[in-house]
């Protein structure tokens, strides 16, 4: 059985490895490893952020507060939008200093929300064990299923 929180904090942990890999990619200019880290990150995140939408998010509105809850989710659609610029950016064959200073700035933005995200997993342990053991089913059956982010959010129609 699915341990919600191993497989949601291995998620944060995917996402951290990637924007540090893809900072380096950024720095050495190499857009082919940076185009493919961007396509992991999309296909990672649709799934994770789907989940957190539907399942984890509404049922910690009693901790939170709803407009907590609103700005987590809005701060989806903010992310969602970046990194759909970020993978049309790295489609060129060479960076501006301005590209390369965006990309900084999403990578920024992106570890912020998985450094926030991972706290509301600690949250989640405030959950009855039954609800924590839907969400170990609800993260992983969403990966089989799940868009990546930039589709989910609606900012890409296909990747
Ligand atoms: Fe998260």
């Amino acid at each position: 059985m699915a341990d919600f929180f191993a497989e949601f904090r291995n998620d944060h942990r995917f996402v951290l490895r990637t924007l540090v890999d893809l900072r380096k990619a950024v720095d050495a200019g190499d857009l082919a490893t940076a185009r493919q880290l961007l396509d992991a990150l999309d296909n990672a995140a649709g799934p994770h952020m789907e989940f957190e939408e539907r399942f984890l998010y509404p049922s910690l509105i009693p901790l939170l507060g709803e407009e907590r809850v609103k700005a987590l989710i809005s701060d989806h659609q903010g992310a969602a939008e970046m990194l759909h610029r970020a993978k049309e950016i790295v489609r060129k064959d060479s960076l501006t200093e301005e590209d390369r200073t965006f990309l900084h700035g999403f990578i920024r933005e992106f570890l912020q929300h998985a450094a926030d995200c991972e706290g509301t997993g600690l949250l989640a342990e405030a959950l009855s064990p039954e609800r924590v053991r839907e969400f170990g089913e609800q993260i992983v059956a969403l990966r089989a299923t799940g868009k990546p982010l930039t589709v989910y959010k609606g900012v890409a129609e296909t990747t």
